[in-house]
């Protein structure tokens, strides 16, 4: 499988800032990136070490929800330690600072500069924090795209395309797995299989032999409970060790990659339809068999699954719902139906989420470079 080229795009500024930009430039000690979070079709759900998967899973890029990433790194003081203040929405965040401070020691061995600098990161998301949407692989890929660049302007070290994004994928599922999939535009494939030959544990790599129709996918994101998690994806992915489902789990997974890859090329809606529910429905079902049990999924989940499909089957619409580790239901539609979909959310679907919150996001080309 071919990798895609990266699709950064340094936005055109408006013309009252160009002088700023410019300025920042001349600095060479910043840089920013944003990108994007990511949603599964199939799966990861459960690792080994360092996030390594146990199965192949496959992913959708997102356009809207991303985190926003500026990092500076001046010249430290000789003999202080390497310092890092993070801010997050401009205000400092000392629980993600000692997340980013922990990541910064794993990534010391492929960084050896990073010890002569001190480091300040500006970081914002689009989207709410109480919106259900996992941060952790926006947040961790933009961190990574900025180190990189920090690499090429530190120590000159220039890489293809390829190989930076491969870099960035690699490094960025040291930080979070499924982050390692948020850096390539529009669907990436993570994970080793015997018969899908392009898959790595290490690193993922862009699904590019899809059909066009998936390019133009919609991701309406329908908030059903804002409250934090009873059981958080670490704990989760750590009792699939004893699940005793596991292999059976890993072996479905690995056919709903091979299965998904053929529909995705060959247009084959009905079958992306029936992967993506099962998927969304078996990690909730490993949830409540591993032990012990627990359940993320709200009775509003399950309405609006039920509603979802009656309405696909009486309106024929190729909408189908998926979920992350959280009772938040993510509709995936190609946009020719954006407005009847729409029209179906707000009619019926509304009144089942916490206050009427919802989002209405799309596939996207991956991350973008700022500066
Ligand atoms: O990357 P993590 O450790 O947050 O795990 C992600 C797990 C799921 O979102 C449930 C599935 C996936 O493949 O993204």
């Amino acid at each position: 499988m071919n990798h895609c080229r990266l699709q950064t795009a340094v936005r055109l500024k408006a013309s009252n800032n160009l002088f700023v930009m410019k300025e920042v430039r001349q600095k060479e000690n910043i840089c920013c990136w944003e990108s994007p979070a990511n949603i599964a079709l199939v799966k990861y759900w459960g690792k080994k070490g360092d996030q390594i998967p146990a199965n192949p899973s496959i992913s959708l890029t997102l356009k809207k929800s991303v985190t926003k990433t500026t990092l500076s790194w001046p010249k430290k003081d000789v003999g202080r330690s390497m310092g890092l203040k993070y801010f997050f929405n401009r205000e400092r965040h000392k629980a993600f600072e000692d997340k980013i401070i922990s990541f910064m020691e794993e990534l010391r061995s492929y960084f050896p500069f990073i010890d002569d600098y001190q480091f300040e990161v500006q970081s914002l998301n689009t989207f709410p924090h109480s919106a259900g949407i996992a941060s952790s692989a926006s947040s961790m890929s933009a961190f990574v795209l900025c180190l990189l660049s920090m690499e090429e302007k530190v120590i000159n070290r220039r890489l293809s395309k390829d190989d930076f994004l491969k870099r960035a994928s690699f490094l960025s599922r040291l930080g979070s797995g499924s982050a390692c999939r948020s850096v390539y535009p529009y669907a990436a494939l993570w994970g080793r299989d015997d018969i899908i030959l392009a898959g790595d544990d290490q690193y993922a790599s862009a699904l590019c032999d899809i059909d066009p129709i998936f390019k133009s996918y919609q991701n309406s994101i329908l908030v059903i409970d804002s409250t934090p998690k009873s059981t958080s994806s670490r704990q989760g992915h750590r009792l699939m060790d004893n699940h005793p489902y596991a292999s059976i789990r890993y072996e479905r997974a690995r056919k709903h990659c091979r299965e998904i890859i053929h529909a995705m090329r060959d247009k084959d809606l009905t079958t992306f339809i029936e992967i993506v529910e099962k998927e969304a429905l078996e990690l909730h079902g490993l949830m409540m068999t591993s032990d012990p049990s627990y359940i993320l999924l709200k009775p509003n989940s399950l309405e609006l699954m039920v509603r979802i499909r009656n309405f696909r089957q009486d309106s024929g619409t190729p909408v189908c719902f998926t979920l992350d580790a959280g009772p938040n239901i993510h509709l995936l539609y190609p946009r020719s139906y954006k407005k009847k979909v729409e029209e179906f959310i707000k009619n019926e679907l509304l009144k089942f989420t916490a206050g009427g919150l919802w989002i209405s996001d799309e596939i996207g080309s991956g991350p973008i470079k700022h500066y």
